[in-house]
């Protein structure tokens, strides 16, 4: 049965080797490292099947670029899944999960770059008509937002600030 748990210390090594591999490269492997001892706070979790971690997931602070933004946003990213593994329902139940926890921490609001296609079916929906922007042309296509506490972001708008270590790691 798949697990969605708190990442450990002892998982930080398969977490790397998750990343490296669903991404084809380190830049967001490193970025988890870099993340875990800067952003504050984070959740990280990991998805386990009979002992063994398949997937991962990341969500650290944002910040708007503007003045009075609300507070308690996150971003979503890394989420990764063992490419062997993949089309099976984790990379979902981590975010679900996530997502849970998010509203547990108290985090209000929750944006992301990825795929529409693949996170509207989570009730992510397009941050640009909403006067959201990532800086870039491209990714403000694909900067997406899921409103935890629905009605939150009304009235608000900006430039969505990523962790610095995003840039730093090419992850940005
Ligand atoms: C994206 C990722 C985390 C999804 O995890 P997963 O366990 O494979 O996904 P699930 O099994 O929960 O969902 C599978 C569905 O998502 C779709 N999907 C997966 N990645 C997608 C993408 N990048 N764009 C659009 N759809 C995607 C699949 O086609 C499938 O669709 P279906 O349910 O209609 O058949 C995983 O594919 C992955 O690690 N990819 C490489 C790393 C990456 O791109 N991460 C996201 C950017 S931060």
């Amino acid at each position: 049965m798949l697990a969605i748990r708190s990442e450990e210390k002892a998982d930080h090594a398969r977490v790397f080797e998750i990343l490296t591999a669903a991404f084809e490269r380190s830049n967001e492997a490193n970025l988890v490292e870099v993340l875990r001892s800067s952003a504050e706070p984070y959740i990280s979790l990991v998805a386990e099947k009979d002992g063994r971690i398949l997937g991962h997931i990341f969500f650290s602070p944002v910040a708007i670029e503007s003045s009075g933004e609300p507070s308690g946003l996150a971003g979503l990213a890394p989420v990764a899944v063992d490419p062997a593994h993949q089309g099976l329902g984790i990379g979902g139940a981590l975010i679900r999960a996530g997502l849970e926890r998010c509203r547990e921490l108290g985090w209000h609001a929750v944006f992301l770059v990825g795929d529409p296609a693949y996170y509207a079916r989570f009730g992510f929906a397009l941050a640009s008509p909403m006067r959201f922007s990532y800086g870039s042309p491209a990714l403000d296509a694909v900067l997406q937002v899921y409103e935890v506490s629905p009605g939150v972001l009304d009235g608000h708008g900006g430039r969505v600030l990523f962790h610095p270590a995003f840039a730093e790691t090419g992850c940005g």
